[in-house]
């Protein structure tokens, strides 16, 4: 033991000198990178993102040192709507116009790095919409933050170009078109699932997952962002449960009963951090597996499951109508103080037929 203690004191002695270099290099390296790096960076303890480089930890949970701000006040008296409900019964926000203020989340989501990922399916004759779907997502849709979108298509080469904002590209992921619609429409939920694993994990830190004959005319920004989301569909956001509809056979995963439901929520705008969608879309593809192998079909296909795994799962945030409306169908009632994000009327005969 003491024989060992010995060499090792004198293998210190030797290396006595390598210290101090060693702090001196630290201290050179340090000084140079102050005027280099943000000072954001150090503050969060999140790394520098590169293009697709995103914070792996879902934004809005942690808490951020934001910078002085100066905006108008909070009153606790003076609730920010009186017309609407903005608060679930499990404390989940409900996302109206002139219940949030953007500059607080843009800088707390900015000083967070995050990426947010777009899933866009264009499969078929449904490559027609992505110009109009792009461009308007580029003058909307989180403005200012790294997006990528991922576009899901059997016709890669239809992709339009449509140039790009800073920080935002484009990934186009080939995958196999199904011959019935109601099959393309529910096979985004195995598709998504599977490539949460394969990429998205680690390339953003949120997925927002919606349909894509839409067009943005609107800010869509970070306030919709949370762990889970789901948007209230326009055309049940005043209706009773037992007018919702919610697949309402027993034999189908999708069931849900009369007395039971808390909103009707729209296939196609849903989403939340990767873990969360990853976790959604296995459980909606299984159950609907579990249909197929039972010969049943849920009556609004994916959508039913979603609102059945929605009952079990609350969302931590539910969008408005204001974040998907058709207006052609609806016209623009004085409750909808903005349209962000709008149907483009198709003809479903002609579109969804080769
Ligand atoms: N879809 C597609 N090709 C098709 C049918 C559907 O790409 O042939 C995708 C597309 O993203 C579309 C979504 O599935 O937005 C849902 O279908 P659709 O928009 O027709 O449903 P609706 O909004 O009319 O209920
Ligand atoms: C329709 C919509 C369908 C489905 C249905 C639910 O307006 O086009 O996709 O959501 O409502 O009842
Ligand atoms: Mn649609």
């Amino acid at each position: 033991m003491a024989e060992l203690l010995r060499v090792q004191a004198e293998k210190s002695k030797c290396r006595s000198l390598r210290p101090l270099a060693f702090l001196l290099t630290v201290l050179v390296l340090v000084f140079l990178s102050a005027g280099v790096l943000s000072p954001r960076i150090p503050v969060l303890g999140t790394r520098p993102g590169g293009a697709g480089e995103a914070a792996t930890k879902p934004a809005g949970q942690q808490v951020v040192k934001l910078p002085r701000m100066v905006y108008p006040q909070p009153r606790v008296l003076t609730p920010s709507r009186k017309d609407v409900l903005v608060l679930t019964p499990w404390l989940a926000p409900i996302i109206w116009e002139g219940t949030f203020n953007i500059d607080i989340l843009n800088e707390q989501f900015r000083l967070q790095n995050v990426t947010v990922g777009l899933t866009i399916f264009a499969i078929k004759k449904y490559v027609v919409f992505l110009k109009l779907f792009l461009e308007t997502a580029e003058e909307h849709f989180m403005v200012g933050h790294r997006v990528i979108y991922y576009v899901f298509t059997d016709r890669p080469g239809d992709v339009p170009r449509v140039p790009l904002r800073k920080g935002r590209r484009l990934v186009v992921l080939q995958v196999p078109a199904a011959a019935r619609w109601q099959d393309v429409s529910m096979r985004r939920m195995e598709m998504i699932s599977d490539f949460c694993a394969r990429r998205f994990l680690r390339e953003v830190a949120f997925l927002v997952c919606t349909d894509v004959d839409m067009r943005f005319r609107d800010h869509m920004g970070v306030e919709i962002l949370s762990p889970l989301f789901a948007t209230l569909h326009p055309g049940f956001y005043g209706a009773t449960r037992q007018t919702f509809t919610y697949e309402r056979r027993p034999q189908s995963q999708a069931y849900i009963p009369k007395d039971q439901g808390d909103f009707y929520y729209l296939g196609g705008l849903f989403g939340g951090s990767v873990s969360e969608v990853h976790r959604l879309t296995t459980a909606c593809h299984q159950a609907m597996t579990t249909d197929r192998a039972n010969g049943i079909e849920a009556v609004w296909h994916d959508e039913s499951h979603l609102n059945r795994y929605l009952l079990d799962h609350k969302p931590t945030k539910v969008l408005s109508p204001e974040y998907l409306w058709d207006e052609q169908l609806l016209g623009w009632p004085a409750v909808m103080k903005k349209l962000r994000y709008v149907a483009v009327p198709k003809n479903h005969q002609e579109i969804r037929n080769r």
